[in-house]
């Protein structure tokens, strides 16, 4: 496989999403945002895992940024939500869906969400205010578990919208989904995952947690400065640096936290 992250052939027919592939000719300059991203500037194209692909690395180093150009370019609210919703609180997504090319499976998803943590604060406000408006069909927070998410808890209302929301036959986009979930929760999102995968779903996810990137079936991507490279789960930092602390807490804190002139 090439640095870009072409790496899958097996069983890529299934995928609802097979491939994103960057438009090269068409970017107007690769010295800003989002182009100068080593992620976008040292990658010719994605290839996905029918089941989950994983899309990890350091804090800025575009994870979002690339998973809301593929979902846009899907049709998705770049806010987040299903491809029905079309409110917008800020302006500040990029231009990257215009310059990447998506390649679809030969079957179409008959659910899909796309799941951002940061701005799922906007998903449950616009949800409320489908509701208050009213229409002929049953409320959409029916949909979500019955009650309104800003009723219930960061992590339930998370956990609501995975357990009732995701119906299955879905592609499914997610950006830190373990942002609100307490580790016996993201275990539960393991299992969930694995359901609907079963029901023929296909995720894309991005996460910091290394309990949520651990679902066997699947491939992983970690973002560096110098592009895009597929690794293991036991290659991220985020499962070598948690498993070292966990190991050998004593030793790192004392390390940590010794003063300068020690
Ligand atoms: N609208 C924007 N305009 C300019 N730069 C931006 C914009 N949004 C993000 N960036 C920059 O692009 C880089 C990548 O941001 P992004 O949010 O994609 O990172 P990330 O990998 O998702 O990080 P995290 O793990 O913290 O969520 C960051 O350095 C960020 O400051
Ligand atoms: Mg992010």
């Amino acid at each position: 496989m090439d640095a870009g992250g072409r790496a899958l052939n097996q069983s890529a027919m299934l995928a609802y999403l097979r491939s994103v592939t960057l438009l090269r000719e068409k970017v107007p300059s690769f010295d800003q945002y989002p182009f100068h991203l080593p992620a976008v500037s040292a990658m010719d194209g994605l290839d996905f895992h029918p089941k989950v692909t994983y899309i990890v690395g350091e804090n800025g180093m575009g994870k979002s940024t690339l998973l809301e150009a593929i979902a846009t370019a899907l049709g998705f609210n770049p806010e987040g939500g299903t491809m029905n919703f079309s409110f917008a609180t800020e302006e500040t997504h990029s231009k990257l869906h215009e310059y990447i090319r998506t390649v679809r499976g030969v079957r179409k998803p008959r659910d899909g969400f796309f799941f951002r943590a940061e701005s799922y604060y906007n998903v449950a406000t616009n949800i409320d205010r489908l509701d208050a408006e009213g229409s002929f069909g049953p409320p959409i927070k029916e949909s979500y578990g019955g009650k309104s998410l800003h009723q219930q808890s960061h992590g339930e209302s998370f956990f609501s919208t995975f357990l009732h929301r995701f119906s299955g036959n879905g592609l499914y986009i997610m950006d830190e989904p373990e942002a609100a979930l307490s580790p016996y929760r993201q275990l539960a999102l393991l299992r969930r995952i694995h359901d609907l995968v079963q029901e023929d779903s296909q995720f894309i996810i991005s996460t910091h947690s290394p309990i949520v990137m651990a679902y066997p079936d699947s491939i992983i991507y970690n973002l560096t400065n110098e592009g895009v490279e597929r690794s293991t789960l036991e290659q991220t930092d985020h499962y070598m640096i948690t498993k070292q602390f966990v190991n050998n807490r004593e030793a790192i804190l004392r390390e940590l936290l010794a003063d300068d002139e020690e």
